[in-house]
């Protein structure tokens, strides 16, 4: 277990993309896991606010996430991560363990975001954890709460980065979480401007459903972090909702939950490969 630093360093080095899969439950944390190590290729797990507290707390997802890597012999690195966290749920993920938090401090004024954003730095930078800020608004929906995009302005994003010390910069150019309503408008520009002057690695969210060019293209931009969530769940959804078509008297919750494995794993597999992020772990 690991931090994004040095990771996302090599992927910035090496032109490729770490995947960063959103976790829900102990099956999915374990799917993704046995996956990127069949694969070789390092992984961050995406914890939200609410598949935190969906699976019990902070604690239980470091204490399952640990147990998972230490008995399914995990040999790539995993970093344990927060997606769009507070202020106070980065300090709890910390306490807890997570290797890696994101403060998402974008629906605030610049001056407050920068005010959150460097509080997270400090509270994280002794501890050896790498911190995510966002600047723009992806916009979106996930976790049931919907909202607009705006982009990234690039006199921002300097700002963000230079006046707190942060790892890897999110900012907000076209992708929105959730699946896309007409053709994602990345602004690839000014994802290379952001990426020059602020130096930093950058993270594009709401990687599902953007056509592998277009991912090519924002890797070759400085993108060295690509969160994907909807795309799996989807995959999963199609897996079980077979499943259980073909079969009336099923009513085995792991029998059910597993029916999902097989497409989930055939999607982080292409994913890894799109990314170029398959023999990267060292
Ligand atoms: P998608 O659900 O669109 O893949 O976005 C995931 C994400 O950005 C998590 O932070």
């Amino acid at each position: 277990m690991v931090n994004s630093k040095e990771l996302l360093k090599q992927a910035k080095l090496g032109n490729y993309a770490i995947p960063h899969f959103n976790i829900n439950n102990l099956e999915w944390t374990r799917f993704i896991l046995e996956e990127c190590n069949e694969n070789n290729s390092p992984v961050i797990l995406g914890v939200s606010e609410g598949a935190a507290k969906y699976m019990g707390g902070y604690k239980v997802v470091n204490d399952m996430v640990r147990a998972l890597v230490d008995s399914l012999k995990i040999k790539v690195p995993v970093v344990l991560h927060l997606d769009h966290g507070s202020l106070e749920t980065c300090k709890e993920a910390i306490d807890a363990g997570f290797t890696s938090v994101m403060i998402d401090a974008s629906k605030y004024s610049l001056e407050e975001n920068i005010q959150m954003t460097g509080e997270v730095v400090s509270y994280a930078k002794g501890r050896n954890i790498s911190v995510e800020a966002e600047i723009g608004h992806v916009g979106g929906e996930e976790d049931g709460i919907a909202d607009e995009l705006a982009y990234a302005k690039v006199e921002d994003a300097i700002r963000l980065a230079l006046e707190t010390g942060i790892d890897t910069l999110a900012p907000a150019l076209g992708s929105v979480h959730g699946p896309y309503k007409g053709e994602p408008k990345l602004d690839f520009e000014r994802m290379k401007e952001i990426s020059l002057k602020t130096d930093l690695p950058l993270v594009l969210h709401g990687g599902s459903g953007i056509d592998d060019e277009k991912i090519k293209k924002a890797i070759s931009c400085g993108i060295c972090k690509l969160n994907i969530n909807t795309e799996l769940q989807m995959e999963w959804a199609k897996g079980v909702r077979e499943f259980l078509n073909e079969s009336d008297s099923v009513y085995d919750p792991r029998k059910i939950i597993k029916s999902g494995e097989k497409r989930m794993k055939e999607a982080i597999r292409m994913k890894i490969e799109l990314l170029g992020s398959k023999d990267k772990a060292v």
